[in-house]
């Protein structure tokens, strides 16, 4: 929960106030592109051991605050620790990303379990106590889980698939079956939030990745609405709780996201168009984005216009600069300082 709002440059945002520097954080910023994260990687059992031993999560956190001084730092687990609660298999095999037992059937659904087994997770409430302790009052520390479509998305192929098709298909066949997923993902998520607000975390965010696979109806049911259903939950519980939202490549569908979730503020793809987003998004809430991390591999006189392009289009308005999706493991060290400084030097 927020201690001294007006001292963090985020939190301030959240709460309605545009910043003439805009505060500044990545997606994914602590993992593969940072030697000292691949460091501690080598010496640990696997990428769980890391997230669910609170010295090496609460290091893997700060690692990119000494680095680069960020506005906000971001608790250091998964999406996937969720269903790894609900007592689904989840393995990280190097190099191919998560594996999980598919949950295909509506009979396999009907086996699910209703609750987590929160004991699991106390090791990232342990590890949000000791960030807070640790980070400086000004930078804000962000908690987060999976938006429910995205989460069920690995839960029923059993693995991250090109276009999600799995589950599309099973929400189109099974519908009921498929809502009991997305129910239980509701009520575990509220919970989850809920303890990372309490344990010290200073506001939330939700991805949902793979939104931009559904079309406009299923967006409504799949994205929309369990989303809407969380923000209250946690509100009912945290009131003021401020959640950022992160609906991947949900485009026209952005403005409707952002008038019926609730959230405070909305992640935008490096796709999102400009003046649309300027128009129907940023007029009611502060948007987050949207660098291309290709951009940022690239580097050079690219980098520096992809970075003014973002504070051109959205800099006048309230702006959390970040990209437009996670920073990818090939990016050089040198590539992110060249861009922290170029955001630090607008004063708009
Ligand atoms: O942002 C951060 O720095 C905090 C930590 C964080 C991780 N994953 C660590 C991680 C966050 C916020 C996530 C979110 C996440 N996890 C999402 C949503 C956002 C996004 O990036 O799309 C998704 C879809 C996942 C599921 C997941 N976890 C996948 C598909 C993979 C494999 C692909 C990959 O990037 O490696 C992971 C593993 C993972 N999560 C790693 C890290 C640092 C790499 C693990 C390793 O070291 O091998």
């Amino acid at each position: 929960m927020p201690q001294d709002p007006t001292k963090k440059p985020l939190i301030d945002l959240l709460s309605g106030h545009r910043q003439a520097t805009p505060p500044l954080w990545m997606m994914r910023q602590a993992g593969r592109y940072l030697p000292e994260y691949r460091e501690l990687r080598a010496k640990a059992g696997g990428f769980l051991d890391l997230c669910f031993t609170p010295e090496f999560a609460t290091e893997i956190t700060l690692q990119p605050i000494r680095r680069f001084n960020f506005d906000a730092a971001i608790i250091f687990s998964d999406i996937l620790v969720i269903p790894y609660a609900l007592g689904r298999s989840v393995r990280f095999e190097a190099g191919e990303g998560p594996r999980l037992d598919p949950l295909a059937t509506p009979g396999e659904i009907a086996t699910l379990a209703t609750q987590a087994n929160f004991d699991q997770l106390e090791p990232v409430f342990e590890a949000l106590r000791r960030v807070r302790r640790e980070l400086a009052p000004e930078i804000a520390l962000i908690g987060f889980c999976g938006a429910p479509w995205t989460v069920a998305t690995y839960m029923v192929a059993g693995q991250g698939t090109p276009d999600q098709a799995p589950a599309r298909m099973l929400a189109y066949r099974h519908p009921d079956a498929f809502a009991r997923i997305i129910d239980v993902l509701v009520e575990n998520s509220i919970h989850y939030l809920v303890g990372q607000l309490k344990a010290g975390a200073d506001c939330l965010q939700i991805f949902d990745t793979w939104a931009g696979v559904l079309p406009p109806r299923e967006f409504a049911r799949w994205s929309i609405e369990p989303t809407k259903r969380i923000v209250a939950g946690v509100r009912k519980q945290v009131p003021g709780a401020r959640i950022i939202g992160f609906p991947r490549g949900a485009a026209g569908m952005l403005p409707a996201y952002v008038e019926q979730t609730g959230v405070d503020a909305v992640s935008i793809d490096w796709a999102a168009e400009p003046s649309m987003i300027r128009e129907r998004v940023q007029s009611r809430v502060p948007v987050q984005g949207n660098l291309d991390p290709l951009a940022l591999i690239a580097g050079g006189a690219t980098l520096d216009r992809a970075v003014d392009d973002v504070l051109e289009n959205f800099g006048a308005g309230p702006l959390i600069f970040n990209l437009g999706h996670g920073i990818l493991q090939e990016t050089p060290i040198a590539h992110v300082e060249q861009m922290v400084a170029r955001v630090r030097a607008y004063k708009g």
